[in-house]
């Protein structure tokens, strides 16, 4: 009950909450998703399913924000046999921890690896299932997330919705720089602060 309480919702809304605070950090790439959505669904009232399989910059965007800020930092694996790794000897039963937070953003894989660029998601192979290991926000192997096709839907159609019917800012005249991007771990990696934005509902053409 656990994994699916924990797991199925706090997990979403916790990545949903990252994707919108990097989206306010960098207008541009805001400004282009909101293009992309809004000359995508052209007027309509309601965002559907369809549609959101159109929206490669926002299926950059959820990539790209799992890479900085993924849900769950740390991965525990034991070894079932001894064995070695990069020259050092793990005996039976050692317990490993993987640091997916590392990973996501280790230079010799990724290039300006701390920035938030999602165009280095369009027209790459590397996605969530893929075993291109410089990207696992879901795990890996056998006992990686049961949940995965289920959390992308839900985050890009609620970002979606939240692109296309409004614009945001930030409140009482508060910088970009201002915000603060502590992490802290309850179920999942967070920001410590909750986060505060003032939408506006957007004219649509
Ligand atoms: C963005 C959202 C989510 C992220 C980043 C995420 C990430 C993860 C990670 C890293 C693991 C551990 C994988 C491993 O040890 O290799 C995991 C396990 C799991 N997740 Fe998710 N998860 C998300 C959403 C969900 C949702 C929505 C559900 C269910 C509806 C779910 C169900 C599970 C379950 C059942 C496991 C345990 C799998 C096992 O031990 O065999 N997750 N998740």
């Amino acid at each position: 009950m656990y994994e699916v309480f924990g797991g199925g919702s706090e997990t979403t809304a916790t990545d949903i909450e990252w994707a919108m605070v990097e989206l306010m950090r960098n207008p541009r790439i805001m400004k282009k998703a909101q293009v992309e959505i809004r000359r995508s669904l052209k007027g309509k009232k309601e965002v559907d399913e369809k549609e959101i399989k159109q929206l490669n910059f926002l299926h950059a965007i959820v990539h790209k924000t799992l890479r900085l800020r993924p849900l769950r930092p740390l991965l525990i694996r034991e070894s079932r046999e001894q064995c070695e790794i990069n020259g050092y000897e793990l005996p039976n039963k050692t317990r490993v921890l993987i640091n997916v937070w590392a990973v996501g953003r280790d230079p010799n894989c990724w290039t300006n690896a701390d920035c938030f660029k999602p165009e280095r998601f369009l027209g790459s192979s590397i996605t969530y299932t893929s075993t291109n290991f410089e990207y696992i926000p879901f795990g890996a192997s056998k006992r990686m997330c049961l949940g995965i096709s289920y959390a992308i839907a839900t985050i890009e159609i609620v970002l979606a919705q939240l692109l296309y019917h409004f614009d945001w800012e930030l409140p009482s005249g508060m910088k970009v720089k201002e915000l603060n991007m502590t992490e802290t771990y309850r179920v999942s990696a967070r920001r410590r602060d909750d986060f505060y934005s003032i939408a506006t509902p957007a004219q649509q053409e």
